[in-house]
C-alpha cells in the first residue's frame, strides 16, 4: 500500500512514480502529461446508486458518516460501478460542524437545518474549534480506503466559510442568502469572525484528511456565485485562501469549486488553487483564459444533460473534452452534483466516453 502524501507536487518538478500520486487524476491536477483525461463526478458516491439507497434506507445521513464501515462502501459503490479515475470520501460538508458542537440535523430531500441560527457575536463563539480527536471516524474511514483503493486516488473534501456560513446563518438552505448578506453587509465583525472560525476547522478537517492519506482535496464553496467579485474578494477569498494556504505544503492538489461563479473564476484560482472547477455555464477554454495558465480546470457537463438521448450526450461530452484541451490541466467532471434521479448507467457510460476519447 502506497500512501498519498508522498508525491512531490508538479512545482518542485520532480518526478512521482508509481501510487495515486501518479495516477491520471492527480497528474491532470498537476499539470501533467496523461494517458487519458480523467473523470470523476461530483456527488458520485451515493444518491443515484440503488446500492446506496438500499444501505441507506436503514441508517440517517448523519450517521452514516460516523460509521467508517458504511463510508467505506458507499464511497467504494460509485468506483466499482463506472471506473472512475478518483473516489470521493462519504461525508457532508456540515459533518465538521456537528463535531463543533453545533446542532444540525439533515433533512432528506432539503438538506442541512441547524437548530439555532448563528446571527451574533456570541452565538459564533459557541462554535468550538475542533481538534483531530473530534472526527477520528473520518481518519479512520481515509485510512480504510486508502487501503482498499490501492491505485485509485481518494478526494478529501470540506465545505468553504462562505457556504457553511449560509447554512449556519440563514438555518437552512436559501435561495437567496438574504440573511447571510444581510451579517455580512451589516456586521462585519460578527461575519469575519465567524467566517474565521470556520475557515480554521475546514483546514483542521480538511489536514486530518490529508495526514490519513487522501491524494487530492476539495473546497465545495458551492453557493459562492450568490456573491459579486467585488464582494467575494472582500468579505469570502481571505478566509478561502487562510483553508487553501494552509494546504499548501501538503503535497496533495487542491480543487476550489462552485456554482454560477463565472465572474469568480480567477479569484477562487488566485484563492490558492491548484485546481478550479467550472459549472456548465462556462466553456473550459474561456474558463482557461480567466483562469490562466497556472491552474488546471475541472467540468463541466451540466447535470441535467444525462437525462438527453446518448448522442445529445455524447456530443457535449467531445465538445468538453476538446474545450478541455486548452488548458493545462483537465479532469471531466459534471457542473455540478449527480442528481438522485440519474440513470447509473448513464454516468458508467460517459466515464467510458471519457476514457476512449481522450485516450493519447
Ligand atoms: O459524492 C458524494 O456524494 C460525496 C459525499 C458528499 C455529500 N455531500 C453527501 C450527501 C459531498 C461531497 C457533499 C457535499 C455537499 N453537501 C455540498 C457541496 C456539494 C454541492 O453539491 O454543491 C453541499 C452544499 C452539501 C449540503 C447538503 N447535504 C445538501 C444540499 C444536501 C442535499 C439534500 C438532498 O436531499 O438532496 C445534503 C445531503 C447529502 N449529502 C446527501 C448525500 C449523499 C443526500 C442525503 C440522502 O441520501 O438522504
Amino acid at each position: 500500500m502506497s500512501t498519498a502524501t508522498t508525491g512531490s507536487p508538479a512545482r518542485d518538478g520532480e518526478p512521482v512514480t508509481g501510487g495515486p500520486a501518479d495516477s491520471p487524476f492527480v497528474r491532470a491536477c498537476w499539470r501533467r502529461p496523461v494517458p487519458h483525461t480523467p473523470v470523476w463526478f461530483m456527488r458520485q458516491a451515493g444518491r443515484s446508486l440503488p446500492e446506496y439507497r438500499e444501505i441507506r434506507a436503514e441508517v440517517g445521513m448523519l450517521d452514516s458518516c460516523r460509521s467508517p464501515e458504511l463510508v467505506t462502501e458507499i464511497t467504494l459503490q460509485p468506483v466499482r460501478r463506472h471506473g472512475v479515475d478518483a473516489a470521493i470520501l462519504f461525508s457532508d460538508i456540515v459533518v465538521p460542524l456537528t463535531a463543533a458542537g453545533v446542532d444540525l440535523d439533515i433533512v432528506p430531500g432539503t438538506g442541512p437545518v441547524v437548530a439555532e441560527p448563528v446571527r451574533t457575536l456570541g452565538e459564533v463563539d459557541r462554535i468550538r474549534p475542533i481538534t483531530a480527536a473530534d472526527v477520528s471516524y473520518v481518519d479512520e474511514a481515509v485510512r480504510m480506503l486508502v487501503a482498499e483503493l490501492g491505485q485509485t486516488p481518494l478526494i478529501g473534501f470540506a465545505g468553504a466559510p462562505f457556504t457553511l456560513a449560509s447554512y449556519l446563518v440563514e438555518g437552512g438552505p436559501s435561495r437567496t442568502h438574504s440573511r447571510t448578506k444581510a451579517l455580512m453587509y451589516g456586521a462585519p465583525q460578527v461575519w469575519h469572525a465567524l467566517c474565521a472560525r470556520l475557515a480554521e476547522i475546514t483546514l483542521e478537517f480538511l489536514l486530518v484528511q490529508v495526514r490519513a492519506g487522501v491524494s487530492a482535496v476539495q473546497l465545495f464553496d458551492s453557493w459562492a456565485g450568490a456573491l459579486s467579485e467585488a464582494d467575494y474578494r472582500r468579505f469570502v477569498m481571505p478566509h478561502s485562501s487562510v483553508v487553501l494556504a494552509g494546504l499548501a505544503d501538503t503535497g496533495v492538489p487542491r480543487i476550489h469549486f462552485g456554482v454560477g461563479t463565472a465572474e469568480l473564476l480567477a479569484a477562487m484560482g488566485e484563492a490558492g488553487a491548484d485546481v478550479v472547477g467550472v459549472d456548465w455555464r462556462t466553456p473550459l477554454d474561456a474558463a482557461t483564459v480567466r483562469i490562466g495558465p497556472d491552474r488546471a480546470v475541472q467540468g463541466n457537463l451540466d447535470p441535467c444533460l444525462l437525462f438527453a438521448p446518448w448522442p445529445v450526450i455524447e456530443t457535449e461530452v467531445r465538445r468538453i473534452l476538446t474545450q478541455g484541451q486548452v488548458a493545462p490541466g483537465h479532469v471531466f467532471n459534471l457542473g455540478h452534483g449527480v442528481l438522485p434521479e440519474t440513470d447509473p448507467d448513464v454516468l458508467t457510460r460517459v466515464a467510458a466516453l471519457v476514457h476512449e476519447a481522450s485516450a493519447r
